[in-house]
């Protein structure tokens, strides 16, 4: 067994088991096989079923990337992106395109204060970049697309962790005009930055919680994308969690969780809520909050989003993805609305455990206040100005204009508070999504009406819902060049995303 073949059958339970070599018997953790063959057990398959996962095997502990550095305060490893043949179900191979062969990637852990220096080893047939999604990174180093690593090179990214970054954030190609087939294809993984003291009591457990979707065709290869996927995005039939369909989590009675939830999909809004019970929330995209929120029924995750709760469980309960309209680029359109999907089942079992108290506060988090300047981004088509036929491929825009990686659409300068409304005439949700730093949302506006925020969150998207406005404050304090974008990546690929240069 290599060292990727242990990762995933440290993942036994687990579905995206590596293939079996013809010597392996037990069918979990062979050999794998990496390659772009697709589809080679296609022959066991009915033709016309409907793909149907295996469903209720435990939850899937992710990988863990291992840190090859045993000087202090380094982490370094390598991440390789290349093709890499799973069994979803036994005996049919699905090809993926996987970091380090698992789908999701590995889970990359560091700590504040931590040099990282991570070797990108592209071996897709296609260039490509890891971005690493909301982390404070220095722009040379962000993955942007104008830095592509081509088919089969090998670049290294490398960055210091500054002070108060610990967060839940993750990582995914940003390949110009390719990142929504990198990441439907399986590029995705979650990056945990831990502080360098914690603020939150020992004895919680940390429970990362990655969903993905996927759309298999009847031989469960992944399907290749439609035309109204690029209208609305692609969405899976199939929502998976660290890489299982409806996995099992055996949770002991009375143990406090720090649950981390990650969108990870290309376009599916995530509205979660567990049955009779409520979830505490103390986190958002850019770490804890300042003060614990009790009494969460549902939870709205866009694509790109993440959020953390704590969960005491003491019975049976299972989380949902619940119906979400997130309305159509058609008049009056709500093609994307699906029924209620059970995503995750909590067993209850084994010795009681002690249930930890969170503290009244999280963290000190300081509110950005009055900003220097504003700026304005309508993203586009409007309903009025693009209608059906506005919509041909590049056709999505911000400010009227479809990405260009060779113009600068905005300026900021370092260390300047400013005030950023974001307007969406358009008939669908779009999460708007800013490189390089994290931003406070002020307000958002709809019909005139102006509502604040609830709550102060450090974010790096945020859902702006079909005529609405979100206003935000957000300070970059780094120079050079920034992507903002919406996150359904279709969107991104199409031009909706722009430039910012920070001087
Ligand atoms: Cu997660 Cu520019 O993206
Ligand atoms: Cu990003
Ligand atoms: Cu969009």
């Amino acid at each position: 067994m290599d060292r990727r073949t242990l990762l995933l059958a440290a993942g036994a339970g687990g579905l995206l088991a590596a293939c079996g070599g013809s010597s392996d018997s037990s069918g979990i953790g062979g050999r794998m096989n990496p390659g772009p063959a697709a589809g080679t057990g296609a022959a066991t398959i009915p033709q016309g079923t409907t793909p149907a996962l295996p469903e209720g095997q435990p939850l899937r502990s992710l990988p863990r990337l291992a840190n090859t550095s045993s000087a202090p305060g380094v982490f370094e490893a390598s991440l390789t992106a290349a093709p890499v043949d799973l069994e979803l179900v036994s005996g049919v191979r699905t090809s993926f395109w996987a970091y380090n062969g698992s789908v999701p990637g590995p889970l990359i852990e560091a700590t504040e204060g931590d040099h990282v220096r991570l070797t990108f080893v592209n071996r897709l047939e296609q260039e490509s970049t890891v971005h690493w999604h909301g982390m404070p990174v220095p722009p040379a180093q962000d993955g942007n697309p104008m830095e592509p690593v081509p088919p089969g090179a090998t670049r290294v990214y490398e960055f210091t962790l500054p002070d108060d970054c610990a967060a839940s954030y993750w990582y995914h190609p940003h390949a110009h005009r390719i990142t929504h087939e990198q990441v439907y294809r399986g590029l995705a993984g979650v990056f945990i930055v831990k502080p360098r003291v914690d603020p939150l009591p020992a004895g919680l457990i940390d429970l990362p919680l990655v969903i993905t979707d996927l759309r298999l065709d009847a031989a469960y290869r992944i399907a290749p994308n439609t035309g109204m996927d690029y209208l609305l995005g692609r969405e899976g039939d199939l929502l998976v969690v660290n890489g299982g369909r409806r996995p099992v989590l055996a949770a002991a009675p009375g143990a406090t969780h720090r649950v981390r939830l990650f969108n990870a999909t290309n376009a599916r809004y995530l509205r979660l809520a567990f049955d009779d019970m409520a979830m505490t929330l103390i986190g958002s995209d850019g770490g804890l909050l300042a003060a614990p929120i009790a009494g969460v029924t549902e939870l709205l995750l866009a694509p790109g989003e993440r959020a953390e709760v704590a969960m005491t469980f003491q019975t049976n309960t299972v989380l949902r993805a619940l119906p979400y309209d997130r309305g159509s680029m058609m008049m009056g359109g709500s093609g994307m609305l699906r029924a209620s999907d059970a995503i995750l089942t909590v067993h209850v079992q084994g010795t009681p455990a002690t249930t930890i108290d969170l503290s009244s506060t999280l963290r000190p988090l300081a509110p950005l206040l009055a900003e220097d300047s504003t700026q304005r981004f309508v993203l586009g088509p409007s309903m009025m100005m693009g209608g059906m036929t506005g919509l041909t491929m590049g056709a999505f825009t911000i400010n009227g204009r479809s990405f260009d990686m060779n113009r600068i659409d905005a300026t900021a300068r370092v260390g300047a508070v400013e005030l950023w409304e974001v307007v969406n005439p358009t008939g669908m949700d779009h999460p708007f999504h800013l490189h390089g730093t994290q931003f406070q949302v002020v307000e958002r506006v709809r019909a005139g009406v102006a509502r604040a925020e609830p709550f102060l969150a450090w974010k790096d998207t945020v859902n702006v819902a079909r005529g609405e406005s979100v206003r935000f404050r957000v300070r970059q304090d780094v120079p050079g060049l920034r992507m903002y974008h919406c996150h359904i990546l279709e969107h991104e690929d199409q031009g909706m995303m722009g430039v910012l240069k920070v001087s």
